[in-house]
């Protein structure tokens, strides 16, 4: 059988999100808990979109607005009462009335599962009335176990706890994505009961209830099929995710040194041939275009950075920050709701909010835009070819017009025009042979307390 072949059958997926998730002690439902700042339910559910099912149905726990918002246009089902993953599919069984087709069940709390393992297991059902997706794992605890029969193929599933020493030893695991025939499901979810350990309708009952020949896909991606029911879980998870982030970015033409180290948000844009060094951090909404380098250590979110920009090391980009081709943004220069012109540097120590910097700007060390007034923020318009000095206050509103400078030291409060210089502090005063006459005052000082101690 081919992978490569889309389905032939209607396809139907139904999600399994009702749990509140106890063992993440969280007011919110299980999968609304984010991986690189997209709730679990949302992975998933981009990769059942892709598979152009015919419907998805989301079965979602009572007072979840949140989960429901969260999945729409989808249709979703309430489980009024948690009794277990059984229990989740019947209630999405009435949706699904007279569906010729397959039916895939995943649990809303494995987000990593791609769209080429579904295919799979999809593909792998051929005619049996059911597959199921296994991994195996060095350390299944927790996991019902797949008991196949000599062939191989499936017989039963156990779960966790009502399995004995032997079945506990398997490694073989169940990760909750079936595909069945949807003609019979409903049947057979009428058989389920709840004679087990936890008093729970179990989708893993199936088999046992089917009790024909049933087929077992084994995906070698254990990643993928991770389970997740602690904080501890989500952390591991958010871990493979990144690597898979960052081996997009790397296939698409992004030089990392260290990818171990840069953290995507699920929305980053990165152009080819950029470069990013170690231990740099991507918050929500970053666009970032052909040939840019960031520099160790920089944080970006809501930030746009154009063709051929430096930025870092020690940046920070916050939102709305737009930096254009090829300008530099050095160490420690924080840079909000602005946009850079082309070619401007601001290369050290710097704080740049509410501003509009022309193309070619030189923003000096030390230099700020004085944005807020403690009740407003105030616009800063800097024109092209403008030469800031350094450690100069521009108290917005406020603008400095085209070719002006403004000299190092100055806090200014007016506009300055184009080709100006804008000046504003005391002059300095030098006091020739000051500093020898200080030292020798307090030397002769020095001098006569130890003359008094002794
Ligand atoms: C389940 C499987 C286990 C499998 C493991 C893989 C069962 C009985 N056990 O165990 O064989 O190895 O997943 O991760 O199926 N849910 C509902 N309604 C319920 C109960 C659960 O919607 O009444 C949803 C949860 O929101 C969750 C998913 O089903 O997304 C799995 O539930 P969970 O309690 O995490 O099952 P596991 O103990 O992990
Ligand atoms: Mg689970």
């Amino acid at each position: 059988m081919s992978n490569e072949h889309p389905h032939t059958r209607p396809l139907a997926v139904v999600i399994l999100a009702a749990g509140k998730g106890t063992r993440m002690k969280s007011d919110k439902p299980k999968v609304m808990h984010e991986l690189a700042g997209l709730p679990m339910i949302n992975w998933l559910l981009k990769s059942a979109e892709a598979l152009e099912p015919e419907k998805i149905i989301v079965v979602t726990g009572p007072d979840m607005p949140e989960l429901e918002a969260a999945v729409q246009p989808h249709q979703t089902v309430v489980q009024e009462v948690r009794d277990g993953t059984g229990g989740a599919v019947r209630i999405a069984a009435p949706l699904l009335k007279n569906f010729e087709g397959d039916v895939l069940i995943v649990l809303g709390d494995t987000p990593l599962m791609s769209e080429y393992t579904m295919r799979n297991l999809i593909a792998s059902r051929g005619d049996a009335p059911l597959s199921v997706l296994g991994t195996v794992l060095q350390n299944p605890f927790g996991y019902g176990r797949l008991i196949l029969d000599q062939q191989g193929f499936l017989q039963a599933i156990v779960e966790e706890k009502d399995a004995d020493a032997e079945q506990k030893a398997i490694q073989l695991v169940n990760t909750g994505v079936f595909c069945v025939d949807g003609a019979q499901l409903g049947d057979w979810l009428d058989k389920l009961d709840n004679n087990n350990a936890q008093g729970e309708f179990y989708i893993t009952q199936l088999p046992e209830i089917i009790q024909d020949t049933m087929i077992v896909s084994v995906t070698p991606d254990a990643h993928e099929t991770l389970g997740c029911n602690t904080r501890s879980d989500l952390a591991t998870l958010e871990g493979h995710l990144q690597n898979r982030l960052r081996e997009e970015f790397m296939e698409n033409g992004v030089t990392m040194q260290a990818p171990e180290t840069v953290y995507f948000w699920n929305d980053t844009e990165i152009g080819e041939g950029s470069y990013i060094e170690p231990n740099v951090i991507f918050g929500p909404n970053v666009k970032v275009g052909k040939d840019v380098t960031i520099k160790g250590f920089s944080h970006l979110e809501g930030a746009t950075v154009k063709k051929g920009a430096i930025i870092g090391p020690f940046a920070r980009l916050r939102p709305d920050a737009v930096i254009g081709e090829d300008a530099k943004i050095g160490n420690f220069v924080e840079i909000k709701k602005s946009n850079i012109g082309q070619g401007a540097k601001i290369n050290h120590l710097a704080y740049v909010g509410d501003c509009e910097m022309g193309d070619r700007v030189n923003f000096s060390a030390g230099a700020i835009t004085v944005n807020y007034d403690g009740f407003q923020k105030h616009q800063t318009i800097i024109g092209k070819d403008v030469m800031v000095g350094s450690n100069v206050n521009l108290v917005a509103p406020v603008t400095i017009d085209d070719g002006a400078f403004v000299a190092a030291g100055s806090t200014i409060t007016e506009d300055v025009p184009a080709d100006a210089l804008g000046i504003a502090r005391d002059p300095a005063q030098i006091r020739k042979g000051w500093a020898s006459k200080f030292r020798k005052a307090k030397e002769e000082a020095k001098a006569k307390q130890s003359q008094k101690k002794a």
